[in-house]
């Protein structure tokens, strides 16, 4: 070997070095938990009982800011887990959680629960980030512990869950999560912000920590990471499209009062738009829950997201007379019209951002499969949005659409038939119904 040889050699031995140093500090990180040590290790949950009610009850309002019955609890009892999650890697099942020692958590202790729920370590290895302890991660001691104490008085309900079993290889394989948590997990607590007001830093803790608003409202990339550098900026789900929650006046909530965003948490309607989808269901399970003071910090919180890039109005597209006329048959009994909609029921057209959003999604899902308004204390009736799948072929869903886009001051852009095939198909909707000819 020549001398150059060898230096070259040595100094690609020294970067292998080096880079395997950095990653196994990075791992270090990612699977530190000694932020758990605080939590006893010696009483699983089937044992612990407790007499503070206060701590059960301010537990019982820490699991509605998490949500955590939404995707535990599925038909198998009150958090007994197997809902269906359908990630890009197979379906995965959320776990039973009730204090069942058997089929349940009911075996782990204060210290396993923290694990689980903060670090994403649970009885069987890793957890998979569709159970978001990314943003969990952000809660505090106090609120894990009011959280187990609520666990307890949970009704132990038997029920085997095997939450990977239609994962197909290698996605089922836990250790590779190792590696997802290397390259995305950031595995710290919040640090409060001396900058700014107690109640921002409470909105901050809610929207990061137990609200995960960022795990639907970020995008993410093609490993299921959240783009940081989009925090907020909006998230497609597959199914529906969380739009941008920044200050951006276009796409984002600029133009929302912090009333109005108080009101929409609580009620499903901010007075224009009206909740649709994953959203209606969050509100309905969670934010309509949170107190008044909760609210108000969210949406100091909110507003003080530096608005995201670009969303300027697109080139008004043109719609024929006859498109209009659909409008006025089919939508304007309820849309109004003048796309008014009906105020805190039925979502107005005109000057509503989701409706003009670049992403159709919810547009298009609304259509082929009709929706219903959150349940909430506030407003008992949940309006309804029937279904146009059977009555409409995809041009014509795509036509309507592109006409309350494109009217009463709105401009977006096309909704194409394409796309309305596309999820006609991946939701599995009817096709529009043919009459046979005489
Ligand atoms: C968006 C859906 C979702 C939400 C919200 C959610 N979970 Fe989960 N959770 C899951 C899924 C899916 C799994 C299974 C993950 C796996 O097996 O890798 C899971 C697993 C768990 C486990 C691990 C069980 C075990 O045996 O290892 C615990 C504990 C848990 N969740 C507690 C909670 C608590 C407490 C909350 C509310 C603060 C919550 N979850 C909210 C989806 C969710
Ligand atoms: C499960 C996914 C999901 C979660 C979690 C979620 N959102 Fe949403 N959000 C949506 C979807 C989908 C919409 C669009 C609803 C529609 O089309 O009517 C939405 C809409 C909104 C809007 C209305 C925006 C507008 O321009 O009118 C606000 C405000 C909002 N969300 C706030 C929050 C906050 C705050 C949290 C956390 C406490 C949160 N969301 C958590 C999915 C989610
Ligand atoms: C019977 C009353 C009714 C009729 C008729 C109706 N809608 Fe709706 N629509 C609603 C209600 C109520 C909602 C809110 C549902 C919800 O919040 O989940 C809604 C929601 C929607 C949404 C989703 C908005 C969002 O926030 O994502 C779209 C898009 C929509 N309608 C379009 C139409 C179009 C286009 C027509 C005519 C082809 C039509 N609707 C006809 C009552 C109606």
């Amino acid at each position: 070997m020549t001398d150059n040889k060898r230096k070259i050699l040595k100094i690609v031995i020294a970067i292998v070095v080096v880079v395997a140093i950095l990653a196994l500090v990075r791992l270090w990180q990612t699977i530190d938990t000694s932020r758990s040590d605080v939590a006893d290790d010696t009483v699983t949950l089937s044992q612990y009982k407790t007499d503070d009610l206060d701590a059960i009850k301010r537990g019982e309002y820490v699991m509605r800011v998490g949500d955590c019955s939404a995707c535990h609890t599925a038909g198998n009892g009150y958090m007994g887990g197997g809902y269906d999650i359908k990630t890009p890697f197979g379906d995965l099942y959320s776990s039973n959680i009730t204090p069942d020692p058997e089929t349940g958590i009911g075996n782990m202790t204060e210290r396993d629960f923290y694990n689980a729920v903060r670090q994403g370590m649970g009885s069987h290895g890793f957890l998979y980030p569709a159970m978001p302890y990314t943003a969990y991660v952000k809660m505090s001691d106090q609120d894990m512990h009011d959280l187990w104490a609520y666990f307890s008085t949970v009704k132990p309900v038997k029920h085997d869950i095997d939450e990977t079993k239609d994962m197909p290889f290698p996605f089922n394989v836990r250790l590779s999560l190792a590696g997802w948590n290397m390259l995305f997990f950031d595995n710290s607590g919040l640090e409060q912000d001396a900058n700014q007001s107690a109640e921002w830093n409470r909105g901050k803790y809610l929207v990061d920590g137990g609200g995960h608003c960022s795990a639907c409202h970020s995008p993410r990339n093609l490993l299921g990471g959240e783009v940081t550098s989009g925090y907020m900026q909006g998230g497609n789900l597959g199914e529906w499209y969380a739009p941008d929650l920044t200050s951006n006046p276009h796409k984002g909530i600029g133009d929302m009062s912090e009333q109005q965003i108080k009101d929409y948490l609580k009620t499903g309607s901010d007075g224009i738009g009206v909740a649709t989808g994953a959203m209606a269901e969050a509100i309905e399970h969670s934010t309509q829950y949170f107190t008044d003071e909760d609210l108000g910090a969210i949406a100091t919180y909110l507003k003080s997201i530096p608005a995201s890039q670009g969303g300027e109005p697109h080139p008004q597209l043109k719609v024929s007379d006859k498109v209009a006329l659909s409008y006025e048959v089919n939508c304007s009994a309820c849309h109004g019209l003048e796309g008014e909609g009906i105020k805190g029921m039925v979502p107005a057209f005109a000057k509503n951002n989701v409706i003009n959003a670049d992403d159709p999604t919810n547009l298009i899902h609304a259509m082929l499969k009709g929706a219903r308004a959150a349940h909430t204390h506030t407003a008992q009736t949940a309006a309804g949005m029937p279904s146009f799948a059977w009555k409409m072929n995809d041009q014509e869903i795509a036509d309507v659409l592109n006409y309350v886009r494109n009217s009463w001051g709105n401009t977006a852009l096309e909704v194409t038939a394409d796309q309305v095939a596309e999820m006609r198909d991946s939701l599995g909707a009817r096709q529009k119904l043919t009459v046979p000819a005489k």
